[in-house]
């Protein structure tokens, strides 16, 4: 079993969850390969509390990033720190020639996401990936090995979305992914966008243009000291994209919504697939099911709900009938980035993580949907 040693550069949310998928690798037990995180950095020490209470094999604590680059037990680094930090986190990462993990949006704007990928050119033995676990869930994969198949006939239409609603009390104190220094000019696109993109980008569907609307409806928030400050992030995005099928090179309608205020939405990703053949459409507010109407079986408008249970793309010792969860999406998404670090290429298609040229489109199309929003025109994405 070959193992990798991870250090986290960003302890917070998503740090936590990594550790913590680390820590039940033994999950998975067709994987020839393992990590272990041995180094931690954060530049606000109380973060490593949790981290010396639930891990005895962490060796390096620091709060200077640079000390994790120069250790060298480290062989790869997950990097979830605030988008403006992305540039020259990630930069100096792959300079010192550690792989991987970033996160979305893989650079605060498309010259920051530009930067890095200039850097991965003059270091092509790094492993570069950016985090994005929602296609690793049951009834996605489902729906991707559809996909795959070229099972939906000529494309209809496609809609893709992540809706929350966590910014719809007012009273919500402002924090870094509400600020445009901190969080970029894409506000929600920046946050949501590559969950509702990976799987459309893996696909091949490329968007040609793009309409967007982007919605500022706080545009003030308490600052969590008594005071108010201007909140200037997009809340909420829709994007209307002329999109084209590698398949038969016909365009379609790809509509993509990412929102931060959707009453009714807790945390809701979700997917449809509208063909002539086949529909599918998966949402995470019914995680379990996958919906898919053939019409080649029977002339019927008939949608059939299947429960997927745990049929994951990396084995699971989970029972097959049991459901899957968030923290089970993350694990799957780990599983995959070491398997394609380790064999040089993903278990399959729609079981990787997301490329940064796939990142580099996402820059290309939130950058045109801005322009849109400011010309209130259509936009090539280019
Ligand atoms: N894949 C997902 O589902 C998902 C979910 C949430 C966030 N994210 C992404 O993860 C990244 C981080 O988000 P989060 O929610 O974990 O944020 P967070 O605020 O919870 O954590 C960020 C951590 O980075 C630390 N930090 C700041 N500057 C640092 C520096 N110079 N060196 C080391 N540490 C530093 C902060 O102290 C904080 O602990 C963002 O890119 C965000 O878009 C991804």
């Amino acid at each position: 079993m070959k193992t990798i040693r991870f250090a986290i550069i960003g302890c917070g949310l998503m740090g936590k969850e990594f550790a913590s998928a680390a820590a039940r690798w033994c999950h998975l037990p067709d994987m020839r390969v393992r990590q272990v995180v041995v180094a931690v950095c954060d530049t606000n020490e109380c973060m490593f509390t949790w981290f010396r209470d639930n891990f005895s094999h962490i060796k390096q604590y620091t709060t200077d990033y640079r000390e994790i680059l120069s250790n060298e037990t480290v062989d790869a680094v997950y990097c979830p720190v605030p988008h403006n930090l992305h540039e020259r986190l990630y930069c100096d990462t792959i300079s010192a020639g550690k792989h991987l993990m970033g996160e979305k949006p893989f650079g605060i704007d498309r010259p920051a996401n530009e930067a890095i990928l200039e850097v991965m050119k003059a270091n092509p033995d790094v492993f570069v990936r950016c985090s994005s676990e929602f296609p690793f869930i049951p009834a996605v994969q489902r729906l991707c090995g559809m996909i795959e198949r070229e099972e939906f006939g000529d494309l209809i239409e496609v809609n893709s979305g992540f809706m929350h609603s966590s910014d719809l009390d007012t009273t919500k104190p402002i924090n870094w992914k509400r600020m445009i220094a901190s969080n970029g000019e894409y506000g929600c696109l920046g946050d949501l966008g590559m969950h509702a993109c990976h799987v459309p980008f893996r696909a091949g569907w490329s968007p040609k243009n793009v309409r967007a609307i982007l919605s500022d409806l706080v545009p003030e928030r308490p600052d969590g000291k008594g005071g108010i400050v201007p909140c200037e992030t997009w809340d909420n995005a829709t994007l209307f994209c002329e999109t084209v099928n590698p398949v038969d090179g016909k365009t379609f309608p790809w509509t993509m919504k990412t929102q931060r205020i959707a009453p009714g939405e807790k945390d809701t990703w979700y997917l449809e697939v509208i063909g002539m053949k086949k529909c599918a459409r998966y949402s995470s507010k019914n995680t379990n099911a996958i919906e898919i109407l053939d019409y080649t079986l029977s002339r019927e408008q008939a949608w059939q709900r299947i429960d997927m249970g745990h049929e994951t793309a990396f084995k699971s010792i989970t029972g097959g009938i049991f459901e899957f969860g968030f923290s089970d999406s993350i694990l799957q998404m780990w599983a995959a980035f070491l398997y394609e670090l380790v064999e040089g290429k993903p278990l399959k298609k729609f079981a990787g993580c997301v490329t940064p040229d796939e990142t580099a489109l996402s820059h290309r199309l939130f950058t045109a949907a801005l322009q849109s929003q400011r010309e209130k025109t259509t936009v090539p994405v280019e």
